[in-house]
């Protein structure tokens, strides 16, 4: 029977890393500093980690094939115990690394034990928590071309359909609904760019820093992180350069708690204009029932639970921003303990982003828009002032002075309640008499909605422009 108190850890009354310790942890510090219940869900990164590890110190003659043949199939049978639930997870073994470790050397004996040579936990926490996130990353970025999709499916379907947009929430000028759309299609294809940019930092190797300082023995670092795919768009290694920062450093975890934040309240907009737009009051849009609930109270009730508590979740992203910068914040080099509570912010942001994405793009698909109550939304707020102004200039007013005429026009109009377009041509004349008959094209919505052609405009053949844009960029 082995003495390593690794062996039997439930027997000991030390903990797992040395004989140092006269006393024993109290059940309350224990659990205090354990981090295994939440950190177990790095299992995989830590396997592959370790196997990449292994591979490298037996290439390197510093294990023997036999024990690199023996780590192996230690690690494949623990893989399987996870898999199946039947791996028995310790609390008195501290971590995800330990518990494993422990297992391995039950498993295989003293080859287990030699896994860790020229490692320490500090190097391959690190390791694990930027691996498990890539992986984490790309499917976030799979999730936000869905969502994209999604929403250019939508604008497609509805370019000719015109709503007011707005600008402090008063009619402005009338836009394409397709165009509004797009405006997020943008908004999170930037997200996209901004994931695959921290991308590039998270996918950089740690292992071979060890505790802090680096090792003495002679690991081939490249060789592990071309095992781990930590490579650059050049098949280049990407390896941590200096042991104290590749320890220490969390901020590509906060890079990307912050590229969350960001894509989180770009969701939470969209969720704002989706609950103003279901109200009684707007009328724009309807949510397919399974995204909505009813109420307890009142029976004729349909609330938009789902786009609320998107907007409700976007706090609780951005707050994991500020524990994870705060975490940060006055650690001196190397590393310290702190950094153990990094993980369940990142992982509820990457559980709170990917479920919400999912949904929304699931949701987008099930909204009904209603062309009827947009149009007659927007010939109430004097949507086409500005085209009545651009009339006028064309005329060969000074826009100053045309701008001036259009609000006598829409204060004669807005004084017997009626649109600009409903106004008499006599009486239109009478503010300024270059104006003819031709005015009423410009002052549709239509006309306005035709004339707004610029790049980037919302007149339908620039939206059909971006969309045909949008669908080769997402092959869609
Ligand atoms: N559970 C630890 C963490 O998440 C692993 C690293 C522990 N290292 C140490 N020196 N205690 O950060």
């Amino acid at each position: 029977m082995s003495t390593n108190p690794l062996d039997n850890p439930l027997d000991r009354k030390s903990q797992a890393w040395s004989a140092l310790f006269s006393e024993p942890m109290s059940e309350l510090v224990q659990r205090y500093t354990a981090s295994v219940f939440f950190d177990k869900r790095l299992w995989q990164a830590d396997i592959q980690g370790s196997l990449a590890h292994a591979r490298m110190l037996s290439a390197q003659n510093i294990i023997s094939v036999q024990d690199l043949a023996s780590i192996e199939r230690g690690m494949a049978q623990i893989t399987q115990e996870i898999e199946s639930g039947a791996f028995d997870w310790k609390l008195a073994l501290e971590d995800v690394h330990l518990n494993i470790e422990a297992r391995l050397t039950q498993l295989v004996g003293d080859a287990g034990k030699r896994l860790h040579t020229g490692r320490s936990r500090n190097d391959q926490v690190a390791t694990d928590v930027r691996l498990w996130l890539r992986g984490e990353m790309d499917l976030i970025a799979g999730l936000l071309v869905e969502l994209q999709k999604a929403l250019v499916q939508i604008a497609d379907k509805n370019v000719e359909v015109i709503l007011p947009g707005f600008t402090h929430l008063q009619v402005a000028q009338p836009v394409s609904f397709g165009h509004h759309m797009l405006a997020y299609v943008e908004m999170f294809a930037r997200d996209g760019q901004r994931l695959a940019d921290v991308r590039k930092r998270v996918n950089c190797l740690p292992l071979g820093a060890a505790a802090l300082a680096g090792t003495s023995y002679p690991l081939d670092r490249d060789m592990v992180a071309r095992a781990l795919g930590m490579v650059d768009e050049s098949g280049q290694p990407q390896v941590c350069q200096n042991s104290l920062d590749a320890v220490s450093d969390r901020d590509f975890a906060i890079e990307f708690a912050a590229a969350a934040a960001v894509c989180m309240v770009h969701i939470s907009r969209l969720s704002e204009e989706l609950i103003i737009w279901m109200s009684q009051s707007f009328g724009f849009i309807h949510i397919a029932d399974r995204f909505t609930t009813g109420s307890s109270i009142m029976p004729q009730k349909k609330n938009p639970d789902v786009p609320e508590l998107a907007r409700g979740k976007t706090g609780r992203v951005v707050g994991h921003l500020m524990g994870l910068i705060t975490l940060m914040k006055a650690q001196p080099l190397a590393y310290n303990k702190d950094n153990q509570e990094d993980k369940e912010p990142l992982f509820d942001t990457v559980d709170t982003l990917k479920d919400t994405l999912r949904i929304f793009a699931e949701m987008v698909g099930g909204i009904t828009v209603k062309p009827e109550a947009m149009e007659r939304a927007a010939l109430k707020g004097y949507a086409t002032a500005t085209d009545l102004a651009d009339y006028l200039v064309k005329k060969g007013l000074p826009f100053r002075d045309a701008h001036e005429v259009v609000a006598h026009a829409v204060k004669s109009a807005s004084a017997t309640g009626v649109d600009l377009s409903e106004l008499p041509l006599a009486v239109l004349q009478s503010f300024n008499p270059t104006i003819e008959a031709d005015v009423f094209e410009a002052l549709s919505l239509r006309g306005s909605l035709n004339a707004r052609s610029t790049l980037g405009g919302t007149a339908p053949v620039q939206v059909r422009a971006q969309i045909a844009r949008h669908r080769a960029r997402l092959a869609a």
